[in-house]
């Protein structure tokens, strides 16, 4: 794999791509096919994807009406983790976001997601509250809140 990632704005023709990486990164709840062309058509949506060597090897979205926002997903291809590529995907939607108007972004994450936790918590979110169970094997979930920086709200 090539060391040049893009980061760019999902499109229509990538979901078949996305969706088949989205099955191996979350076997257990897979979005569907029609859940990524319903999220892309949604004008509250921003979805970007992460290029390497012709391949989607990331994506990651926000749902965006300011001044809130929640990030909806992001995965990174197995093969091409550790790479900082989540991060990059993240910090773009949100650095987008900003510009936008946004004072928060919100998540929920499963407790025990230690790739997902500790690159929340460089990107500035702080957990905030628990939801017990919230998962269907019974984990419970951490929903996390990011300040814009230098904002107080
Ligand atoms: C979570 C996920 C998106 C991270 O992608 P990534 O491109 O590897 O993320 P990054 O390289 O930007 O950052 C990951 C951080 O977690 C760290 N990390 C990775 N595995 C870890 C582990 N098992 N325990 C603790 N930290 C871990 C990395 O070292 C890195 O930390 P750093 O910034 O201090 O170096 C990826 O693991 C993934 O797709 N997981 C499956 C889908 C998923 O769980 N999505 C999140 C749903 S809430």
């Amino acid at each position: 794999m090539s060391s040049v990632v893009t980061i760019e704005p999902m499109r229509w023709w990538q979901i078949d791509e996305v969706r088949r990486l989205e099955e191996r990164l979350f076997p257990d709840d897979a979005w569907s096919i029609e859940q990524f062309w319903g999220e892309l058509a949604q004008p509250t949506r921003r979805y970007c994807v992460a290029i390497c060597d012709d391949r989607v090897i990331g994506y990651a979205g926000l749902f965006l009406l300011p001044p809130d926002a929640d990030v909806q997903t992001v995965g990174v291809a197995p093969e091409a983790q550790g790479r900082g590529i989540a991060g990059m995907l993240l910090g773009s939607l949100l650095a987008g976001a900003d510009d936008e108007g946004v004072t928060h972004t919100l998540l929920e994450v499963r407790d025990g997601n230690e790739a997902a936790l500790t690159l929340y918590a460089r990107l500035g979110f702080v957990a905030i509250s628990r939801r017990p169970r919230y998962y269907p094997d019974g984990t419970d979930a951490l929903v996390m809140r990011r300040p814009r920086p230098g904002s107080t709200a």
